[in-house]
């Protein structure tokens, strides 16, 4: 028997793949499949209008990229200390501080790749099995992942309509228990568009009281509010830095979702914690990304306006056309840029209609449930694309609906 034959009966079938158990509870960000999906259906020549991911179509602004760039020839192509390098953390101190009227000191910051990671090491290294989390449905989907991965029991506030999507106070304070260890708050919201007034804020601290329950606030959004709305953050408060954990980044506010930086802004000794979880997870945030990083935070902010001014223009069209499409109606979103409308009226389910518009009218856009359950009767439709483009995907909603509604 010739030495290829033996090697050729030995060979191991290929095993089964055996997951941990904890992967089968890992949820996703759909956002990114539907782009997939639309980006094979492109490539079989058809033509999809992208209204389905969360970010600026603007590109980041020029002297935030020259600063990256003077940063690369700099040398800061080097690991830099996990929690962020120093000229970095105080300057997010200082901004956080001047922002939500708070004294922020550089320990008290870690910088991390995105916003992302700070919900994935705050649940992380806060909350265990058996432990509550409570955060808001629809609502960002990686919260209910998250928690769901670690263990702990995801406990959704139904964010509805009729309150503008705010939080339903009672609600939330009805679901507090003696093992909630988190409540997840995000405004300006995604995907509603809601926000939460200072009164909102005061009345959820109120709610929580003195009990030892972190807040995880998520701010990404809060450059990006409309009408003459203010943010307000639990930080804020007295007596609540010490229980808030404040997400908040580069992304959305600076259009620079592809460079990777976010931070969070938390008790020094939970700070040093989270930055022992980016240690074993990704060292650190690239280090000439967060040099352009203290030039966004610190340089000209004329191009926040303007793009927050053009989102408030999209966003006032879509929703104004929205409003005349058999089946849909619409509310007018106050911060972030989407828009959120119902559409159990079509008679569709949310998923199926989502799926039809994609494959039928070619424009991608999200199902409701990809926020969760109560984003069932919904659509997301990001505003992050060109007038030109939203009208056309608008031409074609309508026309779809006339056709099939
Ligand atoms: C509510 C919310 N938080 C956080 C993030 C994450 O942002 P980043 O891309 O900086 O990780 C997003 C992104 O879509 C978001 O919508």
């Amino acid at each position: 028997m010739s030495s290829l034959t033996t090697m050729q009966k030995t060979e191991r079938a290929p095993s089964t793949l055996r997951l941990s158990a904890r992967m089968s509870r890992l949820g996703t960000e759909t956002a990114f499949e539907v782009l997939v999906r639309a980006r094979a259906l492109e490539a079989q020549g058809k033509h999809i209008v992208h209204l389905e991911i969360g970010e600026p179509d603007f590109d980041t602004p020029r002297n935030v990229i020259d600063a990256g760039i003077n940063a690369l020839n700099q040398g800061f192509t080097h690991y830099g200390p996990s929690p962020g390098l120093p000229e970095l953390r105080q300057t997010i101190a200082d901004y956080v501080g001047r922002t939500r009227n708070v004294s922020v000191k550089p320990e008290e910051v870690v910088v991390v790749p995105g916003g992302k990671p700070i919900m994935f090491y705050a649940i992380m290294a806060l909350a265990d099995e058996g432990d509550e989390v409570i955060y808001p449905n629809p609502g960002f989907p990686i919260y209910e992942s998250m928690v769901n991965f670690v263990g702990a029991k995801a406990v959704p506030i139904h964010l509805r309509e009729d309150l503008d999507f705010a939080l339903d106070i009672d609600e939330l304070a009805s679901s507090i228990t003696g093992r909630t260890k988190m409540i997840i708050i995000n405004s300006p919201h995604n995907p509603t568009g809601g926000i939460l007034t200072k009164r909102d804020i005061e009345r959820i601290a109120e709610a929580i009281g003195d009990r030892d329950i972190f807040v995880l606030s998520d701010e990404i959004y809060s450059r990006l509010l409309y009408d003459g709305q203010q943010h307000f953050s639990i930080m804020s408060l007295p007596d609540w830095k010490d229980r808030t954990i404040l997400l908040d980044g580069f992304s959305k506010t600076y259009a620079m979702t592809g460079w990777r930086m976010g931070y969070g802004v938390m008790r020094a000794d939970l700070a040093a914690q989270v930055s022992r979880l980016q240690t074993n997870a990704v060292s650190c945030t690239a280090s000439f990304t967060q040099m352009a990083g203290v030039e966004a935070l610190k340089g000209d902010q004329a191009s926040v306006d303007k793009m927050a001014a053009e989102f408030k223009r999209r966003r006032d069209y879509v929703v104004e056309r929205l409003n005349r499409i058999k089946g849909f109606s619409c509310k007018m979103p106050k911060g972030a840029f989407y828009v959120f409308p119902n559409v159990s009226k079509t008679g569709w389910k949310s998923k199926p209609l989502a799926d039809a518009l994609l494959e039928q009218a070619g424009v991608a856009a999200l199902s409701g449930t990809a926020f969760g359950a109560y984003g069932e009767g919904y659509l997301r439709f990001s505003v992050a694309n060109s007038m030109d483009n939203i009208k056309l995907a608008l031409d074609r909603v309508e026309e779809w609906t006339k056709k099939n509604l």
